[in-house]
């Protein structure tokens, strides 16, 4: 049985196995797919042993993405711009390839599964850590009017716009400087929600219409998501579509199967309904 695993700290509460396994059943796939709490000082090791036992692929996850992307002995450009890795996988001559399918795992649930487009908009991101990086590039593609990082700390958000500035032209900015400005997608990579908080916004930076996307999910509305429904968000969404999204881009690349998300997500939602 070809094995797969998800790695993380904490990883209790992972739903990857579950989708992973869904997709399995859909698409006819024999496979295995564990989850293993794994620290950041364990990790070289636990993968050197994992693929030296036979195993197919690995997804990585908080806070392991950065060293995924440096355990890779080749990888995606999308990976090498985000330096983060969510997905690894044995080449077919042996060597250990790495991928980041969080941008388009966050893009084709915007647009396939809520019929947004990104051309045109006025888009702010919140946030200027790993989770920013990997979805900044494939933001850019989808060719918005404008894209805007803000952060709490504005120095990051600087950089990040200097490391990104190749992909196309983004602005970057302190929270307290969104104050004449509104934003027709506001996508949370902070990672405040895990921790209850939210990052301090001003009432206007959401223009009518808006829609609000926190990267993060849980079962009940996150604060940012609440945010959203507070400030007259057209949708206010959280991440369980873009996590199911980045599942079967990561299954495709192991499986050369495209499994169908919708029931999947459908399922999912209406478990913590
Ligand atoms: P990740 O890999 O999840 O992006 P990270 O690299 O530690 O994690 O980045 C966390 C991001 O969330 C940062 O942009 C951080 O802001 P700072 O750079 O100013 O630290 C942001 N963040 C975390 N908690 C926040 C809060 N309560 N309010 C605003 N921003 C917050």
């Amino acid at each position: 049985l070809d094995s797969y695993a998800v790695l993380g700290q904490p990883i209790m509460h992972s739903k990857s196995p579950r989708i992973h396994r869904l997709f399995a059943e859909q698409t006819g796939q024999h496979l295995s797919y564990s989850a293993e709490e794994v620290a950041p000082e364990e990790f070289r090791a636990v993968v050197a042993d994992f693929f030296a036992n036979g195993g197919k692929g690995l997804n990585c996850t908080v806070p392991l993405k950065e060293l995924a992307w440096a355990y890779a002995e080749y990888t995606s450009e999308r990976a090498r711009l985000s330096k983060a890795v969510n997905t690894l996988s044995v080449h077919t001559d042996g060597k250990i390839f790495g991928d980041n399918t969080d941008g388009v795992g966050l893009i084709t649930d915007l647009k396939d599964n809520h019929h947004l487009q990104l051309s045109g908009l006025n888009v702010l991101i919140l946030g200027a850590g790993g989770a920013t990086r990997g979805i900044v590039a494939p933001i850019l593609a989808e060719q918005p009017k404008q894209l805007v990082i803000a952060n709490r700390t504005v120095a990051k958000a600087m950089q990040l716009a200097d490391d990104f500035k190749t992909e196309g032209t983004l602005a970057a900015c302190g929270l307290e400087q969104l104050t004449n400005q509104a934003f027709d997608l506001i996508i949370n990579a902070t990672s405040a929600s895990l921790s209850q908080d939210l990052p301090a916004l001003p009432d206007s930076v959401l223009a009518t219409n808006g829609v609000c996307y926190d990267l993060a999910y849980a079962n009940q509305a996150t604060p940012f998501v609440q945010w959203g429904h507070e400030h007259g968000a057209r949708h206010s969404l959280d991440g369980l579509g873009m996590l199911v999204e980045q599942a079967a881009e990561a299954f495709f690349i192991w499986r050369g199967v495209r499994p169908d998300t919708q029931p999947v997500i459908e399922l999912l939602n209406a478990e913590r309904a």
